[in-house]
């Protein structure tokens, strides 16, 4: 995934540019770059690192009227300068920023002798533009899209045409908006002043003008953009206190709780849903990926437990090529934080057009998967800027929790729906009583960390491992508790360090067993228990009390993982790296 900016407008400096595209870097860090007509000039200025990188390279105050710029997660070609986009054709003529993949790049590249310097697909697409000879620019966009493959959301400029940015997409979300010194172009609306901004459909092309936007479909009519109001605008993210989104947004986990329990009434559900949604359903499937995945595995938890309905959780990567049968008496829910997540939204697509109900759980209601869906639950986790998800994940778990719930009313259970929620709210007050400064002193030193757990304990542990893998570059891993003696045994040693999660007493002496196996392979062990007393310490067993007494069982994994969080975070700090921006990774992944 990348982020993409375009102005176009009155003069202005080129701060302006690089600010804009400084709130996309949540997209991807790898490497930037912008390129813009000065008044007299063509520039384009482009350096591997974060954009800080950038920064040095370019004169802020430098004037500037009509520009691009794109921060780089690389997925096609190593990050290198000759990768970083904007890439130029080989005679300078074409300027193009992408985000997405273009699948037949490389049989394109040969079918029409392209050299590149990089290795990107998206260079070739520039070149390509450069071997069509006939039409105007607009039909030779429109002949070059007709023949690639893949996702794209392109800004692209020609060195002879000042005024103009031309846009393509499909797939990859592009949006634009009209502010009062100008057209403002973004892969995120969050980059706009107003809450008012617009979208093309897939297939559609396009360019932006000081004073004209035009939109056309592939047969080059001229079409109408479609228009969005962003809604959470005001609620978007500054760090404040805090040093780094990451904690900032743990620490507005139990307000977001709050903040569910009070929207997702019974009438509101009933508004979402209309009709009962479970008359006839079979089996619920559940599609993410990563974080959302694990939330969804604890969704389907819920729904075994307490709707004795058959529920799994796929990721969604795997989902299409697994040769899964789907049934009319399924229900599909999609998780999302961002609802752009490419894996998930070609799973939500197929599923439609198999005629399957469908539900979106997001963070984002403007979102491509928000539109792809009749009924859509919103998460309520405000802006989640940090790329590892903690909030949104919290809360997906929390709608997940009160869906069960509601799920079990529409089923004609008689239960206190109000009250059931009451268990969230005391879930939030023992997340904020969390003691973090215990939880700072709790460092992982050790070559590779063991999460485990059995239950709902191993969906804490595949989350925490998830979170402390990507943060602190530790090498980490995740086991069913009860799984370690098929195998996983084996990599246990003194430079190991396994963590127990353990939130249920029925359960306690199965984990003890693992205790005993991992210690005597000379493995240590920190046991997260919910119980005291339960594990007896010695110089290879550690253990740590989470106190969550007066908590449903159901309701104690969002304390666990929210302790999970915090781990993950100190031991990142402790390591010098930062949480929000860790390598290799971007905060939506818009590519399969
Ligand atoms: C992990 C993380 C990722 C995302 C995954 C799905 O901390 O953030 O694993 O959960 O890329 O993203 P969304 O939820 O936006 O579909």
């Amino acid at each position: 995934m990348c982020g993409i900016v375009g102005y176009i407008g009155k003069e202005n400096e080129i701060s302006t540019l690089f600010y804009g595209l400084k709130k996309l870097e949540y997209r991807g860090y790898d490497s930037s770059g912008l390129a813009f007509f000065n008044g007299k000039n063509f520039k384009c200025v482009k350096s591997v690192g974060n954009m800080d990188r950038l920064k040095t390279k370019l004169n802020l105050s430098e004037k500037f009227s009509c520009g691009i710029g794109h921060t780089r997660w690389a997925t096609n070609g190593a990050v290198i300068l000759e990768n970083t986009h904007p890439v130029i054709s080989q005679s300078g003529e074409w300027i193009l920023i992408h985000n997405g993949i273009i699948e037949n790049a490389e049989e394109l590249k040969q079918r029409y002798k392209i050299e590149t310097l990089g290795n990107t697909d998206s260079e070739i697409v520039a070149n390509l533009l450069e071997k069509k000879i006939a039409g105007s620019s607009l039909e030779k966009i429109r002949d070059v899209c007709s023949e690639l493959k893949g996702s794209w959301a392109f800004l692209i400029l020609n060195r002879n045409e000042e005024n103009r940015i031309y846009i393509a997409k499909r797939k990859s979300p592009i949006y634009f908006c009209d502010s009062e010194s100008g057209k403002l172009i973004s892969s995120d609306p969050i980059c706009f002043p107003s809450k008012e901004y617009f979208s093309m459909y897939d297939n559609n092309i396009g360019f932006i003008e000081k004073d004209k936007i035009a939109v056309y479909d592939a047969n080059l009519k001229l079409i109408s953009p479609k228009k969005y109001i962003f809604k959470n605008k005001e609620e978007l993210g500054n760090k404040g206190k805090y040093e780094h989104f990451m904690l900032k947004e743990i620490k507005e986990t139990p307000e977001r709780i709050n903040k569910i329990c009070e929207k997702y009434t019974e009438d509101y559900l009933e508004k979402i849903f209309k009709k009962n949604i479970l008359s006839s359903v079979k089996f619920i499937k559940i599609i993410g990926c990563g974080s959302a995945y694990h939330s969804g595995l604890m969704g389907a938890y819920y729904f075994r437990k307490n709707l004795r309905i058959e529920s799994e959780a796929y990721l969604a990567s795997e989902y299409k090529s697994s040769r899964q049968v789907i049934n009319k008496d399924d229900l599909f829910i999609f998780v999302s934080q961002s609802g752009e997540t490419a894996d998930t939204i070609e799973c939500l697509k197929m599923v439609r057009r198999r005629g399957a109900k469908t539900i979106v759980l997001t963070n984002v209601l403007e979102s491509s998967m928000a539109k792809l869906s009749s009924v859509v639950l919103p998460i309520y986790a405000g802006p989640e800027i940090a790329v590892a998800s903690t909030k949104a994940y919290s809360c997906q778990v929390a709608v997940f929790y009160i869906l069960t719930k509601y799920f079990k009313k529409l089923l004609g259970e008689e239960i206190d729906f109000e009250k059931e929620k009451d268990k969230l709210l005391v879930a939030a007050e023992k997340i904020s009583d969390l003691n973090e400064e215990e939880i700072q002193n709790i460092s992982i030193c050790c070559e590779k960390v063991f999460f485990l757990g059995k239950g709902k304990d191993y969906i804490t542990s595949l989350e925490a491992s998830l979170k402390f893998k990507e943060i602190t570059y530790i090498n980490s891993q995740c086991c069913p508790i009860g799984e370690l003696k098929h195998g996983s045994l084996a990599v246990i040693d003194d430079c190991s360090k396994s963590l127990i999660f353990l939130s249920s007493k029925k359960l306690g002496k199965k984990v003890l067993n693992g205790v005993h196996e991992i210690t005597s392979r000379k493995g240590k062990v920190l046991v997260i228990s919910a119980f005291q007393g339960l594990v007896k310490t010695s110089d290879k067993v550690e253990s740590y009390f989470l106190n969550c007494r007066g908590l449903s069982s159901e309701t104690m994994p969002l304390v666990f993982t929210v302790f999970a969080q915090y781990l993950a975070y100190f031991n990142c700090i402790a390591r010098n790296l930062n949480p929000d921006q860790p390598r290799n990774l971007a905060k939506s992944v818009t590519v399969e």
